[in-house]
């Protein structure tokens, strides 16, 4: 007689075609927790755009490209549209309710720089200006948008390439790359909740044919 293999353990099973609306809360509990670009813009006559986007990482290193997806057309994606410039800052925990007054909802041509009471900083490579009480910031150019769906839940990622970046000293390690845990960057998970960061543990990645011996899952290092 052959052993019965190992059930996996029970589980609610979902179409994401059954999850209808609800798909968005979902993916966002489980691609959680985001790091979140603070986008600076500007539009055709030069006005300030400032607002929160968690949907957005690294897309390639060599070129420096970034990814930030606006759900639905709004201010941000049209001013990069129309002037092909963007900067990313890095939002810190303690700057999270600020961030937070960024995402206000207000007419096209409204300064969140000034909603929230933060200072734009002029840029080195690009017209939008930096968040000066942010820890770091990148200056980019439009690559392309590639858009998903219709209105009012469609996706549209905006690919930027990193001209230029810039740190506060002060959150700079020794080695010479930004000091993840100084900086304190603030992250967007499910629901309404933000996160601070949590543990921390450098972790040696494997090298093939000189693998350490499996160890028990959930089982402390020695
Ligand atoms: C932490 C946080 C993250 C957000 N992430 C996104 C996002 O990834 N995509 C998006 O379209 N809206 C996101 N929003 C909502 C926008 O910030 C909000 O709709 C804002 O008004 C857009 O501004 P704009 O019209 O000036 O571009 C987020 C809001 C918060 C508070």
């Amino acid at each position: 007689m052959t052993a019965t293999p190992p059930q996996p353990p029970d589980r609610t099973e979902m179409p994401v075609a059954d999850l209808g609306r609800r798909a968005y809360s979902f993916l966002n509990c489980l691609v959680a927790p985001r790091p979140i670009a603070w986008v600076s813009t500007v539009d055709a006559q030069g006005r300030r755009n400032l607002a929160p986007h968690s949907y957005f990482t690294i897309a390639s290193a060599e070129p420096a490209v970034v990814s930030f997806t606006s759900i639905g057309r709004k201010d941000s994606l049209r001013n990069i549209e129309a002037t092909g410039e963007l900067t990313i800052s890095v939002v810190p925990w303690r700057l999270r309710e600020a961030a937070n007054l960024t995402s206000i909802d207000a007419p096209a041509g409204t300064d969140e720089f000034e909603v929230a009471g933060l200072t734009p900083v002029p840029s080195v490579a690009v017209r939008p200006p930096r968040v000066g009480e942010a820890p770091a910031s990148m200056e980019c150019r439009l690559v392309e948008v590639r858009s998903f769906g219709e209105l009012p839940r469609s996706g549209h990622v905006v690919f930027a390439e990193v001209l230029h970046v810039s740190v506060d000293p002060a959150y700079l390690a020794e080695d010479g790359l930004p000091d993840l845990e100084r900086m304190g960057n603030a992250t967007r998970a499910d629901r309404m909740n933000w996160f601070s960061l949590g543990e921390r543990e450098a972790i040696t990645r494997p090298v093939w044919g000189r693998q350490e011996p499996a160890r028990e899952p959930g089982t402390a290092r020695t």
